[in-house]
């Protein structure tokens, strides 16, 4: 990534210039989309991005679409001067920072994306509507940037999948890279809701990963039955004392069924709630991500 000022655009026709001038110089595109109250999580996606495309940019923006109602739109935290200095740190090249107006001057799309079958399980199974908020906002923005490459993280693994599988369905043209899951050092998967827990709920809200380690080295000890795996994480989410489990399920990471036998590369994922947080976690069985000191 070439050293260059940061740019950050509020309104489309900003955005619309700042990419004027990158086409102009033939350089390709790496967008990253976030809600913003980057984490080291994000930043590692920004990073990623730089190694993928000339220019990185960063959309910082909270998806009235993706919330359902009662969920923590009013309260998602938000920290917009931090971004800007921490995505300039890692290099990109713009942030795009868009009142609801400017993303959706005509009021909320009518024409939506729909997930599917993908977008009912796991925690789409748990937030309806959240998949096609998801998948609305991210076509359009692909349609704002038109960027060669695309980066996500798999903390959100169902988003990932969902986001790949629309690319490909509606050959939209954009390759996705998945970032890795980053975690705190003790374990705990790297979230802007993390900022909800109180000290007791963040000191404990670690053992989710902890329960997903113990299937993960239930597996590596040669047990394969998926539902075997699944109850190892439930038994220890539902029996613990700030959690209330929403699912833990092993699954295809392309399909999303459930495992009947499960091999390296399947997904055990897991949502509970620590109180009023809706905390997600996921280890790929059997490799090295399931280690908190690991990439
Ligand atoms: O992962 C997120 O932060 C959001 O779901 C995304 C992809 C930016 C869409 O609003």
């Amino acid at each position: 990534v070439v050293e260059t000022p940061l740019r950050l655009a509020r309104t489309r026709e900003e955005l619309a210039e700042a990419l004027g001038s990158l086409r102009a110089e033939g350089r390709a595109l790496a967008l990253v989309p976030t809600m913003g109250s980057l984490h080291s999580g994000h930043l590692s996606l920004v990073e990623l991005a730089g190694g993928l495309a000339d220019r990185v940019a960063v959309s910082v923006f909270v998806n009235p679409l993706q919330f359902g109602p009662g969920e923590d739109l009013s309260r998602y935290p938000r920290s917009l001067e931090a971004d800007v200095e921490r995505a300039r740190d890692r290099g990109a090249w713009l942030v795009f920072a868009p009142p609801e107006e400017e993303m959706y001057p005509g009021g909320p799309p009518v024409v939506r994306v729909v997930p599917g079958a993908l977008g009912e399980r796991l925690c789409g199974a748990r937030r309806p509507g959240h998949f096609q908020g998801v998948l609305t906002v991210v076509a359009r923005l692909f349609g704002l940037f038109r960027p060669e490459v695309a980066v996500f993280g798999r903390k959100d693994f169902q988003q990932a999948v969902l986001v790949r599988r629309m690319v490909r369905d509606l050959e939209m043209g954009v390759r996705i890279a998945v970032g890795p899951l980053v975690r705190e050092a003790d374990g705990l998967a790297m979230s802007s809701r993390n900022a909800y827990l109180n000290p007791e709920e963040r000191r404990m809200a670690p053992d989710l990963f902890r329960a997903l380690q113990a299937a993960d080295e239930a597996f590596r000890g040669g047990e394969r039955r998926g539902a075997a795996l699944a109850a190892i994480v439930r038994e220890r989410v539902e029996g613990h004392p700030i959690f209330r489990l929403q699912y833990a399920e092993a699954v295809d990471p392309d399909t999303l069924d459930p495992v009947g036998e499960a091999k390296v590369g399947d997904v055990l994922a897991v949502a509970a709630f620590v109180g009023g947080t809706r905390l997600i976690d996921n280890v790929v069985l059997g490799s090295a991500q399931a280690d908190p000191t690991g990439p």
